[in-house]
């Protein structure tokens, strides 16, 4: 399993929050390499968003349960094949990584997990490690600058666009990343439309999280990808859209 830093330009600060005590720093690893520290930072440790998950990530995984769902079937909607290389933009610590592992062979599958906080891949890559995947690769990474040099069969953005201030590009860059014939699937909140007077303090709760709900994301979309299809659920709490590259055409 590799952690690796994808642009020489892209460094991260490390920095152990105190309470986050129970393991080892992050650590950036090469297959054939001994394990070592991120080195020292630029620009990719002054985003508010890296700051937020340098202190979130020791709790992510005890408290997103609460409002993070649907996970699974936006994995399934990837149509995954057991030799399938697929992608996930903001994969954070690996919550989805498990539904990519039950559909993909071990020796011909294969997933990629790009995020750009060196916290949430330190997460990763002990779930990684603990639950003995072998066919995972970690890599550090902005998504509006994702430049990995080959293209995958499915891409996942689970709750990640809509933290990312300059999502259209990111979008733009998975699809360059996406093989014709693949499918992208982006699964997150919705606007909350059908919550009533609920809706605004949901929206202002997760803008105050740096999430924006209100942005034209199935517009764009919907110019990227002639067939996407969206469901939304729970009166728009969340909604799942998934596109599929027809040809090797430059998108929208
Ligand atoms: C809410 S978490 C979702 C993590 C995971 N996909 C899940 O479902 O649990 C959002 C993740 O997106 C990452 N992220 C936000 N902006 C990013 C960017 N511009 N490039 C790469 N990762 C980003 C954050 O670091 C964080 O790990």
């Amino acid at each position: 399993m590799a952690v690796r830093l994808h642009d020489p330009r892209i460094e991260q600060r490390f920095a152990w929050h105190p309470l986050c005590t129970d393991g080892d720093p992050p650590i950036a690893r090469w297959p054939n390499e001994p394990a070592r520290m991120l080195p020292e930072s630029c620009h990719l440790s002054q985003t508010a968003v890296q700051r937020f998950y340098r202190y979130q990530a020791c709790v992510y995984d005890s408290t997103r349960w609460m409002i993070l769902h649907g996970r699974r079937r936006a994995v399934e909607r990837l149509r995954l094949q057991r030799d399938s290389k697929a992608l996930v933009i903001g994969c954070g610590t690996g919550l989805d990584f498990r539904y990519f592992l039950e559909r993909l062979d071990p020796e011909r599958g294969r997933l990629t997990g790009v995020d750009f906080s060196a916290d949430m891949l330190a997460r990763a890559e002990r779930r990684v490690v603990a639950s003995g995947w072998s066919n995972v690769e970690l890599v550090q990474a902005d998504a509006t600058e994702l430049a990995l040099g080959r293209r995958f069969h499915a891409i996942l953005f689970s709750y990640s666009l809509t933290m990312i201030p300059e999502w259209a590009t990111a979008v733009d860059r998975a699809y360059a990343h996406l093989q014709p014939g693949g499918r992208l699937v982006v699964h997150d909140f919705g606007t909350f439309g059908g919550w009533g007077p609920l809706g605004p303090i949901m929206r202002t709760w997760l803008r105050l999280n740096h999430v924006e709900t209100q942005r034209p994301y199935l517009d764009k979309l919907n110019r990227v990808f002639a067939n996407l299809e969206t469901t939304r659920w729970l009166g728009g709490y969340n909604f799942t859209a998934v596109g599929r590259r027809l040809s090797d055409d430059l998108g929208g």
